[in-house]
């Protein structure tokens, strides 16, 4: 059981290294951690921010945790060699084409969510966002305008294959829970989403047991919150699924919170390849200060267990220690509380 561990840039290490301490104290046999640089800080030692190197070990590995990337002092380096492409970059290279995003009100802690409590309580989605198309991947550049100004251009594409297979993994998804597909879009705008719609209707038809609505991305956004619990699977694009689970994040009550997994075709001989990160970011406003909640990466550290590797007993021991230490009343300054990194980390360890 060989996991690349990808700690990143800021708040990535602190929460990486609680995660795997987690993943310790459960002394499973035969797991290797292997150690990668990625982002701003292998930039800064390699010269990219996704060194070959790394890419090699992910390949070599069974799954990848990944921690956070992003540096404000890269912000300004041509794009390629910006610390946000090592995660695209690791995504588009080993294929992980869907993105699992759970994002669930745990009973008896509706009291985290800013909602009221009796539409926080039914707050129970799984948005699979399609990971490796969509307008982050198109052609783009920056040119003059007709105007004679500076002109940025992104270019928004989904082909019918690219939506036939998310699709496929949001049916297969609902069917382990109750089997409501909701499929968010911007048909009424974008000819990308109606080839997006028409395609997952078109998928549909060898489901009848999945009960599929469409939602255009406004409304939904203003549905996630207002009224939650009319959905099941939320399937959507790259760009959309990014926007809308941060938004989700904040109704469950932080988003450091919220586990992801994103996963391809390839099988390993314990299970299924995948890369596990929090859905948050390096938040360098926070960064050195120890002050992160690492209970998104431990969480995601839960699902590798799940998916990866078959241990679900395990993923679920994990998940109830979380789900313990929040209910004792651990917190991280993001829920409010006083609680860092290293003794939210601790505490779920002491409730494995
Ligand atoms: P962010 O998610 O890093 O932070 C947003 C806000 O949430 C900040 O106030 C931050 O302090 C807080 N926050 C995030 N995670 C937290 C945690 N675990 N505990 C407590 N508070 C937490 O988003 P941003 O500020 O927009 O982006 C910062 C950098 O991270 C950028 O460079 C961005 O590109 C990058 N980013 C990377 C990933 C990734 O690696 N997958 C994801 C999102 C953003
Ligand atoms: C995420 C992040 C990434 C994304 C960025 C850092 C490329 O926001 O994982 O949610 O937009 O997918
Ligand atoms: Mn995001």
């Amino acid at each position: 059981m060989k996991i690349a561990v990808l700690p990143g840039d800021g708040i990535g290490p602190e929460v990486t290294r609680e995660a795997v301490k987690v993943l310790e104290a459960l002394d499973l046999p035969g797991l290797t951690l292997f150690d990668g640089d990625v982002g701003g800080i292998a930039y800064k030692r390699h010269g990219h921010p996704l060194p070959q190197e790394t890419l090699t070990m992910a390949r070599e590995c069974d799954a990848v945790l990944f921690g956070a990337v992003g540096d404000p002092s890269c912000d300004g380096l041509e794009r390629h060699l910006r610390p946000e492409q090592a995660v695209l970059g690791l995504r588009q290279e080993l294929g992980l084409f869907a993105n699992l995003r759970p994002a669930k009100v745990f009973e008896g802690l509706e009291h985290l969510s800013p909602l009221k409590p009796e539409i926080a309580r039914n707050l129970d989605i799984l948005f699979v966002r399609e990971l490796t198309g969509d307008v982050y991947f198109g052609d783009k550049g920056e040119r003059i305008g007709i105007d004679g100004s500076r002109e940025g251009w992104d270019t928004m594409s989904y082909s019918a294959s690219e939506v036939s297979r998310i699709a496929q993994v949001a049916f297969r998804a609902a069917r382990a829970g109750d089997c409501r597909v909701c499929s968010v879009d911007k048909a009424n705008v974008l000819e990308t989403s109606q080839v997006w719609r028409d395609t997952v209707i078109e998928a549909a038809g060898a489901h009848p047991d999945i009960e599929l609505t469409h939602m255009y991305v406004d409304n939904a956004a203003m549905q996630v919150i207002s009224r939650p619990s009319q959905f099941g699977v939320i399937l959507t694009g790259n760009l959309f699924g990014d926007i809308l689970s941060d938004l989700a994040s904040a109704a469950v009550g932080s988003i450091g919170l919220l586990p992801s997994a994103s996963m391809g075709e390839r099988e390993t001989d314990h299970g299924i390849f995948g890369l596990y990160e929090p859905i948050h970011g390096s938040a360098p406003d926070i960064a050195g200060e120890g002050k992160a909640n690492p209970m998104a990466t431990i969480l995601s550290a839960a699902m590798m267990l799940r998916h990866s590797f078959g241990c679900e007993a395990e993923a679920a021991r994990i998940e109830a220690a979380v789900e313990k230490a929040l209910a004792d009343g651990i917190r991280g300054g993001d829920l409010g509380g006083e609680d860092g990194c290293e003794a939210i980390g601790a505490a779920v360890r002491e409730r494995l």
